[in-house]
């Protein structure tokens, strides 16, 4: 008898993943079954048939439905050429909600997200329609290992000991010892490259990115999707604005991708200037208009839930909450810094600019931030 079961008692088709009884030693039939902490009684569900179980019909139905996912996944992989071929690098589209994106990239994303999604969706179908379909128990034994077990192991280790001469050979075992010691220098040297400017359009090199967002001193700010520059009046005392540096469009286009707009996502809040407890830096608001990244310093979700009266930005991602009357400073949660302030005053125009990059990086915690 295997030791799967069906909830009758039967022996259940074993798949592969058990073992029958010839391959099971006879010191692990003789152990009791698990009973400790965490034990839990067999679930006495009643079983239902699937429809295809019975109606050939349905299950002829659902082996079409099967075969014509892995069909369509086909079809993308043939697109997904097509479009690695046929498509400009440089060419544009404009997908509502995300705005303009490379052409390629969009194409060559979704054909071969829809491949391997169809697949796995033809998958799931299959194991639900017309595989085995029965409710089963396996018996299981303790972890631990038997005191027998435990002496075999350590009478392998002294053979293999002895038999590889690890001990005899001290000659070998050191030079091998300093050899595994310098093995991972290459990999420490190779990380040389994240200080090394790459060919991106700012010339900047990979750990520099991660420092560095759009905002310069002047940029003028502006609203998160209509773009329109913003007076210190459009902002009522309690509000709350998404805003972007006024050139993001023109960088997102050049990069083809949303990386500036997200380093650079910034929120804007308004209180009354008396409410302002501290900030990061002398004079960084403008008449009680402070404005703060709006990346999570946790993991990096962008943030947004603002309460006017406490002045508490609270994150819906892990519930870390920043006190922005307080310079930002976390009150709760697992973020471990403070969300960076963006210093800010008005053009001769009357709208609101920034007066300095981000004095500190961005986002979430990395290795440049000792
Ligand atoms: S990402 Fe904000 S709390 Fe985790």
């Amino acid at each position: 008898m295997s030791d799967l079961t069906t909830r009758d008692g039967a022996s259940a088709p074993d798949h592969g993943h058990g073992h029958g009884n010839g391959d099971v030693p006879a010191d692990d039939l003789a152990r009791p079954l698990y009973e400790g902490p965490g034990a839990l009684p067999a679930a006495d569900i009643p079983h239902r048939p699937r429809r295809s179980d019975f109606d050939p019909k349905a299950a002829r139905r659902a082996e079409r439905q099967v075969a014509g996912l892995f069909l369509l996944s086909m079809l993308m992989v043939v697109l997904f050429v097509v479009a690695y071929i046929a498509i400009d690098p440089q060419a544009d589209i404009y997908i509502p909600v995300f705005g303009e994106i490379g052409y390629m990239n969009f194409a060559l994303g979704l054909t071969f997200g829809l491949g391997v999604f169809c697949i796995g969706a033809g998958a799931i179908q299959w194991a639900k329609k017309l595989m085995p379909d029965v409710e089963v128990v396996q018996e299981r034994h303790s972890l631990a290992s038997t005191p027998h077990e435990d002496v075999e192991t350590a009478e392998q280790y002294e053979r293999g000991k002895e038999e590889s001469g690890f001990a005899q050979y001290k000659v070998i075992r050191r030079t091998l010892i300093a050899a595994l010691a310098l093995f991972p220098i290459p990999l420490v040297v190779m990380l040389r490259d994240l200080w090394t400017p790459t060919d991106s359009a700012a010339g900047l090199s990979p750990a520099e990115q991660l420092s560095t967002t759009a905002w310069v001193e002047g940029m003028p700010i502006v609203t998160d999707g209509t773009y329109v520059k913003i007076r210190p009046e459009d902002i009522p005392v309690g509000g709350l604005v998404s805003a972007l540096p006024e050139d993001i469009e023109e960088i997102q286009k050049a990069e083809h991708n949303l990386n500036a707009r997200g380093k650079a996502a910034i929120i804007l809040v308004r209180m009354e200037p008396d409410e302002i407890r501290a900030q990061q830096g002398d004079g960084w608001d403008y008449q009680g208009i402070l404005a703060y990244s709006k990346i999570c310093t946790h993991v990096g979700c962008p943030i947004a839930l603002y309460e006017h009266r406490t002045h508490h930005l609270l994150c819906p991602c892990h519930q870390s909450t920043f006190d922005l009357a307080d310079a930002g400073n976390v009150i709760f949660g697992p973020a471990a810094r403070r969300m960076p302030q963006l210093p800010i005053g008005v053009n001769e125009e009357g709208f609101l600019v920034a007066k300095a990059p981000f004095a500190e990086p961005i986002g979430p915690s990395f290795w440049e931030r000792g």
